[in-house]
């Protein structure tokens, strides 16, 4: 049996060890909203949150993630208002749409490292997350508006 929480669910799954991840997301826990786009860990699509960090789910083996904390884009706000979720919806980031949860995923793992982040810092964290689209500039806008938002909210909070 392997073991994890997923969106602060406790999940047994009686699978091999070996099996990718990102297979036991969509096809054991039919949480879709993660893609498989190259299955060899050049894309991103299939990005997920392992304790936090931004991790290629196609290429971990589900064992990797015994007894960790994994969240999928469906589990990164309750409300779908994660502030890179806002920001998105903000800057009409996505185009076909495909990427969009990796990208999603890289960008909350991001922020929550840097909260403001520099045009470079920008390109250096969401390297390899490709869009065929070509959606990278109102990606980068988005990401830094979502900064400010989550500057705005922790000034709100104090
Ligand atoms: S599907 Fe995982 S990096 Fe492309
Ligand atoms: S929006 Fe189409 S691949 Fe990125």
């Amino acid at each position: 049996m392997i073991k994890f929480t997923i969106n602060n669910e406790d999940v047994s799954l009686d699978i091999a060890e070996e099996m990718p991840l990102l297979y036991a997301i969509r096809d054991e826990l039919q949480l879709t909203g993660t893609k498989f786009g190259c299955g060899a860990g050049q894309c991103g699509a299939c990005t997920v949150h392992i304790d936090g960090v931004a991790m290629r789910s196609c290429i971990t083996p589900v064992s990797y993630a015994t007894n960790k904390k994994i969240t999928t884009i469906e589990g990164l706000d309750p409300e779908n208002n994660h502030s890179v979720q806002i920001s998105w919806r903000e800057f009409k980031v996505p185009q076909c749409g495909y990427c969009q949860a990796g990208q999603i995923m890289s960008a909350a793992a991001m922020l929550a490292q840097n909260t403001a982040p520099t045009d470079n810092d920008i390109d250096n964290g969401m390297q390899g997350n490709i869009c065929r689209c070509g959606t990278y500039v109102r990606i980068k806008k988005a990401i830094k508006h979502a900064a400010t938002l989550n500057q705005e909210k922790s000034v709100g909070e104090v």
